[in-house]
């Protein structure tokens, strides 16, 4: 069934040119015969990619001539350490894919330091296939710009999934050690081929029972099975686990007892999963139990796991999200009044952990000013996959332009304090910026159980545009979107230029049709599905949409200027000043800076009230425009995917429509004011 399970590594029969093409080209295999795991999944994914596309295995050979695809490493294969290839600057996971010439013909050779440099290489060869790439002058070097590129999984031990819209939870705990569901091996295939190299298996607000021995026990027999692929494994960890599994009575970080428990713990988790990554935390953040509670900081809580794990050279990836009950300052401004006066206090295996803006994965937000702001801090980006503010499954939102504009932001903080000086975000966290010795992206995953693993077929394109980006943050996101619609479904351009555009246009869609303008947070309470910008009952001020858009009879937005909470004072000066001033800072971000009357005057011409009803109506238009275009493809599709897709188009369709006339309905009631003039009347 097209069901959408093998994701974008369907291997269909190419067209009858293209094989006869790849045929000539590899004609045999030289791959090393006593290879390791790594390289026999290399080997395995190599044939039955080709076996697909093909429709004919090469012959396996021991020497290379004319026509032979030659995959090792100078230590695994005689042949390629003759080659003299340059591999030192690929570094530990890097490849590279080149016609050579040999004594007995042409070949490709595909050439790491290590054999998942090899595995890396063999994805990337086969893309090279799916996408109708031609091999004749073939030189391809490729190194990964970021160290740790991992999946946060927010998977609860009963198999819920927080804000996870595809089924439940992939692990089967009870199931596992014992019973190793093929399933596991499939989503390390499908993470390999994007060069993911790590999961963090369990959610961020986090179970002590993960890390207890049973569960240990689990999740070393999920580490067996990534291994061969490149994949470590870590843990969210409790902060609390000492008291709640460990017979203390404190968690107190300071506290020998509770240092001693965590080493032991570190020490046990070793033992069993010998390249153990490390530890997630998020600690006094929505309830979240942490270093605080003793009265100690940020620091010295990483720190101290930071010294457990120190001995076999794991990471603390210590979140910067955090939200506490007692934060009297606007909600955006609180990562960085807690963690910039701690830039330098952390230990050189902690790395800060901070969400791409300020609030919460809103559907548009400025960069978070921790980035650039932390220079004696490892910083890592974490970005959510999963669409919890962006229509769940259903909606059609392509997320790579949305993770494109955060890696691209420009901080503005490099040494001459200038902007257009290319420290931008992707500089911040790749390390080049401040010389980071540890570099990481996180994305919240979006997979579960469903056949299709993301809820969608399209949301398969979030998950395959964070791992591309993680590995090369400067590739551009329409180029990752046609790379997986040509690999995904056809390579005809009738279909991938369409499709695309609908893509990349789908991101500034929601946000038109949800939070124009610099909106945020107007979802419905708790589930954040759908409008709600009129709660204002609940116990906290920042649980409620009023707190943010700050809508009266007046005017519209949040007044983060010096006159307001002075928010924007977190950004470098040049931006600082940009953001503060209503006549340069960008549309997209206006009310999210500024509170501003009603008949304010746009770039447009309209003044606010008519804008803000034009983006409503602009966004809902494009989503027809996407309905349409997709009835467009049919011929291309095959029908269980096209069906899918389609019924989801029509439930985004009606939901576009009702944020627009919720919104709109809403707004007009506080401000008192008319429907702007050729404005559509709500359904
Ligand atoms: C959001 C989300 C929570 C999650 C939290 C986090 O607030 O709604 O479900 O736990 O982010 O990132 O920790």
């Amino acid at each position: 069934a097209e069901d959408g399970y093998e994701l974008w590594l369907r291997y269909r029969p190419l067209e009858a040119e293209w094989r006869s093409t790849y045929r000539e080209a590899v004609r045999s295999l030289v791959v090393p015969q006593s290879g390791s795991p790594t390289l026999r999944a290399a080997r395995g994914e190599l044939l039955r990619g080709l076996e697909g596309l093909l429709g004919a295995v090469p012959a396996s050979a021991r020497e290379a001539g004319e026509g032979a695809l030659l995959l090792g490493t100078p230590e695994t294969s005689a042949r390629i350490a003759d080659l003299k290839l340059p591999l030192k600057p690929l570094g530990e996971e890097g490849y590279l894919i080149r016609r050579v010439d040999t004594d007995r013909g042409a070949a490709i050779v595909i050439a790491a330091n290590s054999d998942i440099g090899v595995l890396y290489g063999t994805f990337h060869f086969l893309r090279l296939l799916q996408t109708r790439t031609a091999l004749a002058n073939l030189d391809i070097v490729s190194r990964p710009r970021i160290q740790l590129r991992l999946l946060n999984h927010w998977d609860n031990l009963d198999r819920s999934v927080e804000r996870g819209y595809a089924g439940q939870s992939l692990w089967d705990w009870w199931r596992l050690p014992d019973y190793l569901d093929p399933r596991y091996t499939d989503y390390a295939r499908a993470n390999a081929s994007i060069g993911i190299n790590g999961t963090v298996l369990n959610n961020v607000n986090a179970s002590a029972d993960s890390l207890t021995s049973r569960y240990i026990a689990k999740a070393a027999a999920l580490a067996d099975v990534f291994r061969p692929y490149g994949i470590r494994v870590y843990l969210s960890a409790r902060f609390s686990a000492p008291v709640e599994i460990g017979g203390l009575d404190t968690a107190d970080p300071l506290e020998p007892a509770v240092r001693a428990w965590w080493k032991a713990k570190a020490a046990e988790i070793h033992a069993a999963i010998p390249d153990f990554g490390g530890f997630l935390v998020k600690a006094n953040s929505e309830g979240q139990p942490g270093p605080q509670d003793y009265g100690r900081s940020h620091a010295d809580g990483a720190n101290m796991l930071a010294e457990a794990l120190r001995p076999y050279g794991g990471a603390v990836m210590w979140r910067a999200f955090v939200y506490s009950d007692t934060n009297p300052e606007d909600r955006a401004k609180q990562a960085y009044s807690e963690f910039k006066p701690l830039d330098g206090r952390f230990a050189d295996n902690v790395i800060l952990q901070v969400k791409n803006g300020p609030i919460d994965f809103q559907p548009r937000e400025p960069f978070h000013p921790l980035f650039g702001a932390m220079p004696a801090t490892n910083l890592m980006l974490e970005l959510q996959i999963t669409k919890e503010y962006l229509g769940f499954d259903t909606h059609l939102v392509y997320l790579g332009t949305l993770f494109e504009e955060v890696l691209d932001a420009d901080t503005c903080a490099g040494s001459s304090g200038r902007c257009g000086e290319g420290a931008v975000v992707a500089s911040v966290i790749d390390g080049s910026l401040h010389g980071y010795r540890r570099t990481g992206i996180a994305g919240v995953a979006n997979i579960g159980t469903d056949r299709d693993w993301s809820g969608s077929i399209f949301n398969q394109a979030n998950w395959y545009a964070f791992g591309r980006l993680a590995w090369n943050p400067d590739l551009s996101a329409r180029s990752i979107a046609e790379e997986w619609l040509r690999m995904t479904f056809t390579a005809n351009k009738r279909f991938v230029a369409p499709a695309a555009g609908m893509m990349l246009r789908s991101r500034q869609a929601a946000v038109d049709y949800m939070t124009p303008l610099g909106l945020a947070h107007l979802m419905g309470t708790d589930h954040h599905y759908g409008p709600a910008p009129w709660v204002d009952h609940l116990a906290r001020p920042e649980w409620n949409p009023v707190y943010y858009h700050r809508a009266d009879r007046e005017g519209i937005g949040f007044d983060r200027t010096a006159e307001g909470t002075g928010a924007v004072s977190q950004y470098a000066p040049p931006l600082a000043r940009r953001f503060g001033n209503r006549n340069a800072v960008p549309e997209d971000y206006l009310l999210w800076f500024h509170h501003l009357p009603w008949d304010y005057p746009m770039a447009s011409g309209r003044d606010l009230w008519a804008e803000l009803v034009h983006r409503y109506d602009r966004g809902v238009a494009e989503v027809r425009a996407m309905a349409e275009t997709w009835a467009g493809l049919e011929s291309f599709v095959d029908a269980e995917r096209f069906y899918k897709t389609a019924r989801f188009l029509e439930i985004q369709k009606r939901e576009a429509r009702w944020w627009r006339d919720a919104s709109i309905a809403y707004f007009r009631a506080v401000s008192g004011r008319p429907l702007p003039a050729g404005a559509r009347e709500p359904a």
